[in-house]
């Protein structure tokens, strides 16, 4: 199991190129066994959750390969509706290939999907949103059937505007003859972006980015070239890394748009931002200030993918910041590792209270999820001495290598390589791995 070992204190100074988006790369992965020929994906993310969907789409009988920034998927030889319980397991996103599976096959078994350790995360609204296409669907001990013999499109509306869920109706219907509509849709940048993406293999959507998106359903797809949008919570990440090290940093390809509520709140906290013609520049303050009330919620609210990190800038803030996480039940893990760095934070329920303090100081850390690990990272840089970050693994399903990007914004950061045994060892921080170089 690897970690990072980061020496806080230097700042975060330079430019830096956003990867292709992760959450916009794993629906797009799974659209792409709905088209006729080769579908090519540029700027795809060499992450761990792109790597597991490729694997998943490989044992369905398409040829997926991830190489030189860059997916290929032909789904010529689609054969298997089911889909690999192993593999399921490790992903949330395995539960998107249900939509396209039921447009392309009329029949799929999935078993309960997986991924971060965030609380309960129902399927309820997938299988609503599909039954309301007609699909028949038995779930039996964790394992659901689908039955698309009888799909047809149709009005979907849902309660909560899930991401998952919109997408997977958009990708069950993109093939459905007639208009299918979509009420109270997820309104995320990457539902625009799947949209784009059905769109340009020959798909008729239009809608999204709105509550109300419509599909007319069109007889076959064919391949195509595609970028998918830049990462805008990598984005936000590296904003919240040059914030806590005082630094400055350039944004290449971000989309200010998308990081609007994220740079909203960084500009309360005494940040420079300036918007620039392709990109999105930040400039940290001496000080940074506590921000007003921060609720999590579905966009354009503020993204719960950026809350740890936010959480973790606030720690050294002047002042009280309140942080409220109301899309996920249990994404605070990161609290108590905060803590162990000094930070002054009450939980209650999935309210946190964080009271600055001076500083905080290197400790040995470990994710418990994805954006939780990267706000242990986003501590320890601005933290006073060396801290180690156990489970990269898990900063690796969504970050394409965290340490080199961070490496050359002038951070201090080494992959670390070790032994599970060697980690149970408390006391010696950077002694029981070997540091494999940030390049
Ligand atoms: N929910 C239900 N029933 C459902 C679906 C969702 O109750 O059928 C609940 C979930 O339990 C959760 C809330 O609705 O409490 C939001 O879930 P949503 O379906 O909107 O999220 P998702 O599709 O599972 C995607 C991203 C997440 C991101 C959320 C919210 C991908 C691959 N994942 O998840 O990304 O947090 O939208 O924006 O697109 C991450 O990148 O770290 C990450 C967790």
């Amino acid at each position: 199991m690897e970690g990072f070992r980061v020496t806080g204190g230097e700042k975060i100074q330079g430019q830096a190129r956003l990867q292709g988006a992760k959450n916009a790369v794993l629906p797009i992965l799974a659209a792409a066994l709905l088209p006729e020929g080769e579908t090519v994906i540029r700027d795809c993310p060499d992450i761990r959750d792109a790597q597991a969907m490729a694997g998943i789409l490989n044992t369905l009988g398409c040829a997926c390969r991830l190489e030189n920034g860059q997916a290929r998927v032909d789904s010529g030889r689609l054969c298997r509706w089911e889909m690999p319980e192993e593999l399921s397991k490790q992903i949330r996103s395995s539960i998107f290939l249900l939509g396209p599976i039921l447009g392309k096959l009329r029949r799929a078994t999935v078993t309960f999907p997986g991924g971060c350790d965030i609380g309960l995360r129902p399927i309820d609204l997938h299988l609503k949103g599909l039954r309301a296409l007609g699909v028949r669907i038995r779930e039996d001990g964790g394992v659901i059937h689908c039955d698309g013999g009888s799909m047809r499109a149709g009005n979907v509306y849902f309660d909560y505007p899930s991401v998952g869920a919109t997408e997977n109706v958009m990708m069950a219907a993109v093939l459905l003859p007639g208009i299918t509509t979509i009420h109270n849709a997820a309104r995320e940048p990457e539902i625009e972006d799947l949209q784009n993406f059905l769109n340009v293999l020959g798909g008729r959507i239009r809608g999204a980015g709105t509550k109300v998106i419509r599909v007319e359903g069109v007889q076959s797809l064919r391949g195509a070239v595609y970028t998918p949008i830049p990462d805008r919570i990598v984005g936000g990440t590296l904003l919240c890394a040059a914030a806590a090290t005082g630094g400055e940093i350039e944004l290449l390809n971000a989309r200010p748009r998308d990081l609007k509520p994220v740079t909203e709140k960084m500009k309360e906290m005494g940040c420079g931002v300036w918007e620039m013609e392709d990109g999105l520049a930040l400039k940290a303050p001496e000080k940074l200030r506590a921000f007003s009330p921060l609720h999590t919620r579905p966009h354009p609210g503020f993204p719960t993918d950026m809350q740890a990190q936010m959480l973790a800038l606030s720690c050294t803030a002047e002042g009280e910041s309140v942080i409220v996480e109301n899309v996920f039940e249990n994404r605070l893990s990161h609290v108590e590792d905060l803590r162990r760095m000094g930070a002054d934070i009450q939980v209650c329920g999935r309210r946190a209270l964080v009271r600055g303090v001076a500083a905080l100081h290197g400790a040995r850390l470990r994710a418990r999820d994805l954006r939780g690990g990267a706000a242990l990272v986003v501590a320890a840089l601005g933290a006073r001495g060396e801290s180690t970050v156990e489970r990269a693994d898990l900063i690796d399903r969504g970050y394409d290598h965290l340490e080199t990007v961070l490496s050359g914004l002038g951070a201090r950061v080494e992959r670390l390589t070790g032994g599970e045994d060697e980690r149970k060892n408390e006391s010696g921080i950077a002694a029981p791995f070997s540091a494999r170089s940030a390049g």
